[in-house]
């Protein structure tokens, strides 16, 4: 089939080097010009696996422009894979989504079907259907369907091709052909449904995702005060097929392009209708205080953080990424620059965005050994596999003082004990050398007021 993608980022490229695999002629459309002469060379502009070996193996069925309209003018179906971004109060901004729907409707020459793959709040497919019906030429019939997507960064070639289920929204007959027809070389659980149902399977989803995780971490905060290992507590939750092991990872919160955003959307739009969604509501408040559990814990050590060096392992959202988007990373950072402590970060993926926050205030390492070196604390933000192989015993050898608190639960406590660090993880009681036991044992009247650090403007307060 012919078909048009709008939007290269993660969903739109990922989405159509698929259809080319299946056999489709894809047309992307990218307006961004950088990124256009990228595609145009055959290479990726995104971090993401299998998809510039996808471009090169079908780049014959692959072209990319930014005339958006001439792209759909023949197009049999028009997949939108827009940004849906949070809005300042909260919402998710529609405007690219409206912006190329408008462009849809003044080119598209015949019948097409404009799939909607972007996330979009529940009854956004309904309204273009209207603007459809107003203002494609005469004649002409587009028909809208919702495609929601499920890719993980990372992974999403293979969520594309091999995920569980593939949701389709539609209205009317011929949109559920022709979306048919599309996954003709998908072989798992099709299901149709009408248009809403498939949008809100797409926010639930996320959601209840979300919820597990901050459900997780607030039994692992809860492990560390009475002595319980929270990975063993996940893994004889999980084996309940009830429960599914997934998504049970404590850690210091979910953060990335989708979460964090799809939380707050759900949460907004169920106010706009005057009812609380409050377990949405509580997943979010338990991620923002997690993604800064770190900080708390350093205090144990360190009452005032002013004047340390502070080595941070991992700035992406999680690993095989370089997507700082909503990334723990940025909150710590923030607060470690704030109360004065020297920041030495190291990620495998490049520092691009980080240098364009904080141009002069971190150091930026090509190894991991280069950001402990000498560090008084090092806290470990991304769980790459280049941290995970990372000998324990060399931050002994390294570091001024070899503490090492884990975000991400790379090592075992064995491990740590065996190489004499001092190393406290989520959910698990921290490890000690038999030297630093006494003092640590001591209690620290802590937190005091006026040293928690401050978190990003309140969530339920509207900034607008
Ligand atoms: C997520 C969903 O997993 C996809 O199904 C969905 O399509 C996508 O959002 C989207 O809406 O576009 P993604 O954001 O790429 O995908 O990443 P995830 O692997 O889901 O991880 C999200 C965050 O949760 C990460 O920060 C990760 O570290 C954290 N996480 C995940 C945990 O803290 N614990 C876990 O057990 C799992």
């Amino acid at each position: 089939m012919k078909i048009t993608v709008v939007g290269t980022g993660y969903v739109g490229l990922v989405s159509a080097v698929c259809f080319a695999h299946w056999g489709h002629t894809v047309t992307c459309v990218e307006a961004d010009q950088k990124k256009l002469s990228v595609l145009k060379t055959g290479r990726s502009p995104i971090f993401e696996k299998d998809v510039e070996e996808f471009m090169r193996r079908y780049a014959k069925q692959l072209s990319f422009t930014d005339n958006c309209r001439d792209a759909c003018k023949e197009a049999e179906a028009v997949f939108i894979c827009v940004g849906t971004p949070e809005r300042e109060d909260g919402f998710a901004n529609l405007k690219q989504v409206f912006a190329i729907a408008g462009e849809i409707a003044d080119s598209v020459e015949g019948d097409c079907v404009c799939v909607v793959k972007s996330t979009v709040p529940i009854g956004t497919n309904q309204k273009l259907d209207r603007l459809f019906f107003s203002r494609a030429k005469k004649g002409r019939r587009i028909e809208v369907a919702c495609n929601p997507e499920f890719l993980s960064q990372g992974t999403a070639v293979h969520d594309f091709l091999f995920g569980p289920r593939v949701v389709i929204g539609v209205e009317k007959g011929r949109g559920a052909k022709v979306l048919r027809n599309i996954y003709a070389g998908y072989s798992g659980k099709l299901i149709v449904t009408d248009r809403q149902t498939a949008e809100m399977i797409k926010y639930a989803s996320n959601n209840f995702l979300a919820l597990k995780i901050s459900f997780i971490n607030e039994i692992a905060n809860l492990c560390e005060i009475v002595g319980a290992d929270v990975e063993t507590v996940a893994r004889g939750m999980g084996a309940d097929s009830r429960i599914g092991e997934q998504f049970l990872r404590a850690g210091i919160g979910y953060g990335g392009s989708c979460f964090p955003k799809d939380t707050k959307a759900l949460h907004w739009l169920a106010k706009y209708y005057d009812y609380e969604i409050k377990t949405v509501k509580a997943a979010i408040e338990v991620n923002e205080n997690q993604k800064i559990r770190l900080i708390k814990k350093a205090r144990r050590y360190y009452p005032s953080l002013e004047g340390l060096t502070v080595a941070v392992l991992g700035l992406a959202f999680k690993p095989d990424t370089d997507d700082l988007r909503d990334a723990p990373s940025l909150q710590n950072i923030a607060v470690l620059l704030q109360e004065g402590a020297d920041v030495r970060v190291w990620d495998p993926t490049g520092y691009e965005r980080i240098k364009s926050l904080y141009p002069h205030q971190i150091t930026c390492c090509g190894t991991i050994e280069e950001a402990v070196d000498k560090a008084h604390l090092c806290f470990i933000l991304t769980e790459w596999k280049q941290v995970k192989e990372f000998d324990p015993a060399r931050y002994l050898k390294l570091m001024q003082r070899p503490i090492v608190i884990d975000g991400r639960n790379c090592y075992s406590p064995d491990a740590a004990q065996k190489a004499g660090i001092v190393y406290d993880c989520i959910g698990k009681d921290r490890v000690l050398p038999p030297n630093w036991q006494e003092e640590l044992s001591r209690p620290l009247y802590l937190p005091l007021d006026g040293q928690e650090p401050s978190l990003a403007p309140h969530l339920y307060q509207r900034r607008a």
